[in-house]
C-alpha cells in the first residue's frame, strides 16, 4: 500500500515509522524541516496523572494508555536508532509556598482521588527532601511517581533515523498544497512544488497547519488552531543539576533534563500563527522559576522560543478516518486525520502512531479512539450532537 504523510512532526513521524517496518510504501512530506516544529519546541513531559483537570475526563484513558506505550517505545525506538532519547522515570511534582496555593493543591488532590489516580502529599520538609534547593517557604507538595519525561528533540532525531532506516521516504521542505481525489476516494496528494504522489491512503499530521491543505470534503470541518507556548532554557551543571524531578509551580513547568538543561514553560496564548517571543513572557516565567528555585537567578540563559500547540475546537485531538462523502457508499475515504494533540502530542505519540497504523492496515478502528473521531466536526454534527459525543467541552491546562 502507499502512504502518505502529511507532517513530519512527532506523530507524522511515529506513525510512518510503524506503517514503513510494517512493509508499507510511506512518504512523509514535510514543510519545513522534520521535528522542527511543535515537536522541537515541547517539553516532552509525560505527564497525564498530574496534569489531569476537571474537564479532561474523556482524554484521561488515552493519555494514560499512551503513557503505558512509553517504555516500549522508547526502546524499540533505542534498538533501532541507537540513540538515547532521555526517557527519565523520575516523577513529578506540583509545589505550594503559600495558603491559597496549599488549597488549590487540597483540591487537586480531591479532584485526583476521584479519578483514581493517587498522589502522594508530602509536607514542606519532605518536598525540600526530595528537592533540596527549593524555596524554604515551600510548604506542600503533591507527588507523582508515574508521570515521566522524554527529550522530544533527541526523540525527533531518532524517529527520522527509525522511519528512514524502516525504508521510509521523507521529503522535507515539501509543503502539501492538496489532496487529490478520484471517485470520492483520495488518490494523493499536489506537492507546491509541483510534484504529485499518488497514495492509496493519506494521513494528515500537519499540526497546527492542518488546515491550511485543501482538498478537504466539503462535508468535514477541521477545526484547528494554533496555541502559542512561550519557553526559555537555561543551563545548569549537568553533574549538580538543581532538581531532578519535573516540578510544577503556578502555572508554570520546569524540566531538568540530563544535558543541563533547565527548560522553564510555557505561556498558553491564543495569538494566531504569532511565534514570537516577548520581554513580558520571558520576564514571568523566569519569576515564577525564581519564586520557587532562587538559584535559577545565577544560570546562563541559553534559549528561548515559541512553538504553536495544535488544538481543536474541544482540546481533544482529532484522530481517524474521514467517512466517504457519499453516505451510501460504503467505504472510507482513504483520508485519515492525525491532528489536534494540543499538549499532549508527545505524550500520545506512541498510542497515536499504534492505532492510527493499525487503522490503516486492518482497516478496524480500535474503540481506544472511537471517540476521537473527526466526524464530531462534520458540518452535519451540530455542536450538541458534538458535545455528546465527546461528552466533555474542554480538555486543555
Ligand atoms: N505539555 C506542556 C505544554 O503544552 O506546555
Amino acid at each position: 500500500m502507499r502512504i502518505v504523510i502529511i507532517g513530519g512532526g512527532v506523530c507524522g513521524l511515529s506513525i510512518g515509522w510503524f506503517l514503513a517496518r510494517a512493509g508499507q510504501s510511506v512518504t512523509i512530506c514535510e514543510a519545513s524541516q522534520a521535528g522542527r516544529g511543535a515537536t522541537w519546541a515541547a517539553a516532552g513531559m509525560l505527564a497525564p496523572q498530574i496534569e489531569a483537570k476537571p474537564g479532561s475526563e474523556n482524554l484521561f484513558p488515552l493519555l494514560r494508555d499512551s503513557l503505558h506505550h512509553w517504555p516500549d517505545f522508547a526502546a524499540e525506538l533505542y534498538d533501532v536508532s541507537g540513540l538515547d532519547i532521555g526517557y527519565r522515570d523520575e516523577g513529578c511534582l506540583v509545589v505550594a509556598r503559600d495558603r491559597d496555593s496549599q488549597e488549590a493543591l487540597r483540591f487537586h488532590q480531591a479532584y485526583h482521588d476521584q479519578q483514581g489516580i493517587t498522589l502522594q502529599w508530602l509536607s514542606g520538609p519532605e518536598v525540600r527532601s526530595r528537592e533540596p534547593l527549593l524555596h524554604g517557604t515551600v510548604s506542600a507538595g503533591l507527588f507523582s511517581p508515574d508521570d515521566h519525561q522524554v527529550d522530544n528533540r533527541r526523540l525527533a532525531q531518532a524517529l527520522i533515523i527509525a522511519f528512514q532506516r524502516a525504508g521510509g521516504l521523507l521529503k522535507q521542505d515539501c509543503p502539501v498544497d492538496r489532496m487529490i481525489w478520484k471517485n470520492q476516494r483520495v488518490s494523493g496528494v499536489a506537492c507546491r512544488n509541483g510534484d504529485t504522489i499518488p497514495a492509496d491512503q493519506v494521513i494528515v499530521a500537519a499540526g497546527a497547519w492542518s488546515r491550511r491543505i485543501k482538498g478537504f470534503p466539503s462535508s468535514i470541518n477541521l477545526p484547528i488552531r494554533p496555541v502559542k507556548g512561550q519557553m526559555v532554557a537555561l543551563k545548569m551543571d549537568a553533574d549538580a543539576p538543581l532538581i531532578r524531578h519535573n516540578i510544577w509551580y503556578r502555572g508554570i513547568y520546569l524540566v531538568p533534563r540530563r544535558d543541563g538543561r533547565l527548560l522553564v514553560g510555557a505561556t498558553v496564548e491564543e495569538m494566531g500563527f504569532d511565534d514570537h517571543v516577548t520581554a513580558g513572557s520571558v520576564y514571568h516565567l523566569l519569576k515564577r522559576a525564581h519564586e520557587i528555585l532562587p538559584s535559577t537567578a545565577e544560570l546562563p540563559l541559553i534559549e528561548t522560543w515559541a512553538g504553536l500547540r495544535p488544538a481543536s475546537r474541544d482540546n481533544m485531538p482529532i484522530l481517524g478516518p474521514v467517512p466517504c462523502e457519499d453516505a451510501h457508499q460504503n467505504s472510507d475515504s482513504g483520508l485519515i486525520i492525525a491532528t489536534g494533540h494540543y499538549r499532549n502530542g508527545i505524550l500520545l505519540a506512541p498510542a497515536t502512531a499504534a492505532y492510527i497504523a493499525d487503522y490503516c492496515l486492518s482497516g478496524r478502528l480500535n474503540p481506544a479512539i472511537a471517540t476521537y473521531g473527526p466526524e464530531r466536526f462534520s458540518k452535519k454534527t451540530s455542536p450538541q450532537e458534538t458535545a455528546k459525543m465527546t461528552k466533555t467541552t474542554t480538555a486543555g491546562h
